[in-house]
């Protein structure tokens, strides 16, 4: 039987998902549904003078309308609010009282037997406030952002090396900048969506659209008073996160309220411009300097990052961390900054911090290889770094030399002419640029259980989610693999509290965590097995250890020789047993001697019309090294997804605030641009080989992030190098590009 790991596998979950067998948090029908439709406050800041809801309560088909003024019991402390993955800071509390913490925040519910009747009579509702003076924007705040504390997650554990002012002032060749990378949505395709089924005596079973049941559970039970046996949170299939999932989402708090105000199983559905009113990827302003000697070799790095949190809590993530990691630099300075406006508070978004933070640093390294006069990859390969320059560690692994090597021959890099403006093609400047990406490897504490039939059947289980990212499909293949099972003989269980524990899903630190968990319990499994097998009469498999023996097409094999073996099902049947249960859990493997990333080298090119200064991105090639790869075709999608949110990021993305309201004014996917078909063309991805005997047992690092770090910096430089014009604040649009003489 061939094995599965490594190989292109479909997803198994595919089939269920393009028929709409697959249901959604919304999709979840049961009799007597109640729909809620959310009001939310027009104003950033201030307190609820007057809410009058009676117009809306006076539709025909109106159950109720909750306020802050009219809901059931909530947790009063903050800290009540708190999951797993919450910053620093007081979280948002939904319809907790009169406050309004921004534009878009929720203050009120409508409760009806249809969602038409909830969503006119959410028309009705009338708010008086008394407004006060907001903030929305970060470029006046800049002299109010406070730095980050020196031990911060965010800067942690990157600390200042030699003396970067100096050597900066010393340096033959300089650069410095500042880049911009705008607020950003994540903008999946499925709503934030909560079903919440009422199942008598204050139980129930919610389904939620999230990232982590069990952080939405302990959640939940922390917000309401309940037990954990009180609720039960599936959440069987995600259209998409990319971390807005990660923390739970007021609609699920509105759906539970709702559904103890009434008795009843209640569905709240978030429109698309509700979702603008949860959380984003926070804009930042990214200052970096660099020096080099003549021969390119960095002499000092410095690298601020000032990012916008809300006022309620303080979100950062690692911006500049990875400019203190990636090249060899003794003279560096790194600092981080928040401005608090008047907003929700930012979250994860795909490569939180580095999406943003390597943007800046490898547009900064591309503008100092122009300095240089030295070709861009060129001056990667002189600073190329062996060792993590931060912890001053080697890594389990790292081929970021051969994803250069390989990236650059796809490419076709060699034939690049330097200077810009000096490719062609018909009336279109053509440009050609790189960056390098680079990710953390993580591993998380995660559980999972095997249930294996006499009838070679296994049912796999996690509470992880599969958030798009093709889990489902990894998690059956390692488990078939590792119990000598076809494909089709393995069914996953996932995205429900009740089953093995798992946190959020994110970070990339998925495929590795539960991986090595499932090759465990299958360890475990086997070992019964082999125990079973050798109560046997004349079992072939008496003398063999449990390291000596591996489950293939269906038995217990020896290793050294495959004669001696039994079928699995004679040797459960003999020991009268119909079924295996293991469950096993990976802990954070912690590497005190070694550092953990995954690295990508990206190439771009860009045509530009010389006349109008539309942009196209013609060509990406992404060379990624990161470890094992489980599934070559859902792993190469990640990156292609990767890649296209660059091109996005690079281009189009830009959520824009109207300062005068502190209100989103393109809270919608027809003004919120984001790549389409036509503007996605070649996208070609290499995993280079990087086997790691250290990382982890199966030697996997994961990919959901990697793909977009890195991307919109190789797409900028070839703008640059196209065009001669260098904008620095993203999304490049023809405008700026034609104000950038
Ligand atoms: Mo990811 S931004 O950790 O979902």
């Amino acid at each position: 039987m061939a094995p599965y790991i490594g190989t292109a596998t479909s997803r198994i979950d595919g089939r269920a998902k393009v028929t709409g067998a697959a249901k959604y948090a919304a999709e979840i029908n049961v009799p007597d549904l109640v729909h809620g439709s959310v009001v939310v406050s027009t104003v950033a800041k201030g307190r609820i003078r007057s809410i009058d809801t009676s117009r809306a309560r006076g539709v025909k088909g109106v159950l109720d309308v909750l306020t802050h003024e009219h809901r059931p019991e909530m947790a009063q402390s903050a800290e009540a609010y708190n999951d797993d993955v919450a910053p620093g800071g007081t979280p948002f509390r939904p319809l907790f009282d009169d406050k309004i913490l921004f534009s878009g925040q929720p203050i009120a519910i409508v409760l009806a037997e249809e969602y038409e009747i909830a969503r006119f009579a959410a028309s009705l509702v009338a708010v008086e406030y008394e407004m006060h003076p907001h903030a929305t924007d970060l470029a006046r705040e800049l002299d109010n952002a406070f730095p980050l504390k020196d031990d911060s997650f965010a800067l942690e554990p990157s600390k200042p090396r030699g003396d970067a002012g100096k050597a900066l002032a010393a340096a033959a060749v300089r650069h410095a900048g500042d880049y911009y990378i705008p607020i950003e949505h994540h903008n999946p395709m499925e709503l934030f969506a909560s079903t919440v089924i009422w199942e008598g005596r204050g139980k129930l079973t919610v389904y939620d659209k999230t990232q982590g049941v069990q952080n939405v559970q302990r959640y939940l039970c922390s917000v309401f008073g309940l037990k954990p046996n009180q609720v039960r949170v599936n959440s069987a299939f995600v259209g998409g996160a990319f971390g807005s999932g990660l923390r739970p989402q007021y609609q699920v708090v509105l759906a539970v309220l709702a559904a103890r105000a009434l008795k009843r199983s209640v569905r709240v559905a978030l429109t698309r411009a509700q979702m603008y009113g949860l959380c984003y990827r926070p804009g930042t302003i990214e200052r970096v300097a660099l020096g080099a000697d003549s021969d390119g070799k960095l002499e000092a790095i410095t690298h601020e990052a000032i990012a916008m949190t809300s006022q309620l809590e303080e979100f950062a993530r690692k911006d500049t961390i990875w400019s203190a990691t990636l090249y060899r630099c003794e003279n560096t300075r790194y600092g981080h900054k928040l401005a608090r406006l008047d907003l929700p508070s930012p979250a994860d978004m795909r490569a939180p911090g580095a999406a943003t933070g390597m943007y800046a640093f490898e547009c900064a390294m591309d503008e100092l290889a122009v300095a240089l006069k030295l070709d861009p990859l060129e001056l990667r390969y002189r600073n190329y770094s062996e060792r993590d320059q931060n912890s001053n560690l080697p890594f389990t692994s790292k081929e970021l030399r051969e994803c250069y090597a390989q990236g650059a021959a796809a490419f076709g890099w060699d034939k690049r002419q330097p200077e810009p403006r000096a490719m062609r093609d018909g009336a279109d400047l053509v440009g050609w640029g790189m960056a390098t990406g680079v990710w953390e490897a993580l591993e998380m504490d995660m559980s999972a259980r095997i249930v294996l039939t006499a009838n070679g059947h296994a049912e796999v289980a996690c509470a992880t989610s599969d958030i798009g990212t093709g889990t489902y499909t990894i998690m059956a293949q390692v488990a078939a693999d590792k119990l000598g099972l076809p494909l089709e003989n393995v069914s996953i269980k996932l995205g429900d509290s009740s089953l093995p524990s798992s946190p959020v899903e994110g970070g990339s630190w998925t495929a590795a965590s539960v991986a090595n968990a499932i090759a465990m319990a299958a360890d475990a499994t086997r070992k019964e097995l082999l125990r079973l097998a050798k109560k046997m009469p004349d079992s072939p498999l008496a003398r063999a250890k449990p390291g000596e023996v591996a489950l293939t097409d269906g038995k217990i094999v020896n290793k050294r020789d495959g004669h001696a073996a039994v079928s699995i099902a004679d040797a459960m049947r003999h020991g009268s047993v119909d079924r295996i249960a293991r469950q096993a859990a990976t802990g954070t493997r912690e590497h005190d001697s070694y550092a953990r990333n995954v690295h990508s080298a990206v190439f771009a090119e860009v045509k530009v019309d010389e006349q109008l200064g539309i942009v196209r991105v013609t060509r990406v090639v992404n060379a990624v090294a990161a470890g094992r790869i489980l599934n070559a075709k859902t792993a190469r999608s990640q990156i292609m997804g990767g890649v296209v949110w660059g091109i996005g990021m690079a281009l189009h993305e830009e959520t824009l605030v109207d300062h005068a309201f502190g209100r989103i004014m393109n809270a919608n996917i027809a003004e919120y641009h984001v790549p389409v078909n036509a503007d996605v063309q070649d996208i070609k991805v290499i995993f280079v080989d990087e086997p790691d005997a250290i990382i982890n047992p199966m030697g996997i690092k994961g990919v959901g992030e990697i793909g977009i770090v890195g991307v919109a910096a190789a797409i900028a430089n070839a703008i640059y190098h196209a065009t001669g014009r260098r904008v620095r604040d993203l999304p490049i649009t023809l405008d700026k590009l034609r104000r950038t003489a």
